[in-house]
């Protein structure tokens, strides 16, 4: 059976895991975001060194390991231990982190100096072993997802690569030129990372303007933008309750036209190539 997100708003869980002070803080909105019907948790072996991995744990832990069926979870190898073998132990190191038996998806992170090949026999082979249910790019532009796209063939992989994890957000629309376009094309899921632009569209006045005008939040307008993208996931990261819920209800928006219009005026789409923003 094909692989596919069971929702379209996760939880992002990069800059959690960096100080002990704010370690129970971090938890607890985990938790809370499980409780309250997230679905979907994204993290990396690299956020906290894998810190953060392990408050994932500690959540799963509080909220009962039975809600590990309803969730899925995302982790990304660094690519420095990209390689074959590399691969298979930092995704073993990051289940045995969360205790969660297995991943959901799992993300090359960006792409460093080993082959493409290599790091695809490592996906291959964990997914043969269940350790992973699918596999996907992170940080890829359409050049690279065609090479990507290339090696996959050349290593014969009986799956398919069902996601690029990419910034996108109003303040960052470059990959609508050509990405977004070649990600449909090849039924690669668009999962939209910084889709409040790292934080700082929060504050952007325009915005603002406009979501009051509309009674929605800003956060709820950024979010719901992003979704109005088929086949996309967005992963806003928040430590507080409320903004968690606030981000959730995003999922069911659906802007009208001329909202549409007015956000493509203050933040308008590219008319060229533009290079991939990474954040
Ligand atoms: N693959 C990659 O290379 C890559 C790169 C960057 C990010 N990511 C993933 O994407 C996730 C999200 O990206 P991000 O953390 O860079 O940025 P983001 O989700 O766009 O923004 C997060 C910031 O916005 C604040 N915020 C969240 N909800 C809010 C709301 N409703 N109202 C006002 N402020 C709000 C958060 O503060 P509080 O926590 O204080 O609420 C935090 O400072 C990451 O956590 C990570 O999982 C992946």
């Amino acid at each position: 059976m094909s692989f596919q997100f069971q929702t379209r708003l996760g939880l992002g869980t990069w800059q959690m895991g960096e100080s002990a002070r704010s370690e129970a803080q971090e938890i607890a909105a985990i938790a809370s975001a499980i409780e309250m019907g997230y679905q979907l948790i994204d993290t990396a072996e690299m956020y906290g060194s894998g810190q953060a991995e392990i408050l994932i744990g500690k959540a799963l832990q509080r909220v009962g390991k039975n809600t590990r069926d309803h969730l899925q979870i995302v982790s990304k190898v660094l690519p420095s231990n990209a390689s074959t073998k590399g691969t298979i132990t930092a995704c073993e190191r990051s289940i045995q982190r969360m205790g969660c038996e297995y991943l959901d998806c799992y993300l090359l992170h960006w792409q460093g100096s080993y082959s493409y090949e290599a790091t695809l026999e490592g996906f291959i082979k964990l997914q043969e072993r269940g350790l992973i249910r699918s596999y996907g790019i992170s940080n890829f532009d359409a050049p690279d997802v065609n090479d990507w796209l290339a090696a996959e063939q050349n290593v014969g992989s009986p799956y398919q690569t069902v996601c690029n994890q990419v910034y996108y957000a109003l303040n960052a629309r470059g990959i609508e030129y050509d990405l977004i376009p070649l990600m449909q094309e090849k039924n690669i899921a668009l999962m939209a990372y910084s889709p409040l632009g790292g934080g700082g569209l929060m504050r952007d006045p325009k915005l603002i303007g406009l979501a009051k005008e509309a009674g929605l939040t800003p956060a709820q307008v950024a979010l719901a933008w992003v979704l109005r993208q088929p086949n996309a996931v967005a992963i806003p990261k928040t430590v507080h309750p409320e903004r968690l819920k606030e981000n959730l209800s995003a999922a069911n928006l659906v802007l009208d036209d001329a909202l549409l219009k007015a956000l493509d005026q203050i933040f308008a789409p590219p008319i060229q190539k533009k290079p991939l923003m990474v954040i």
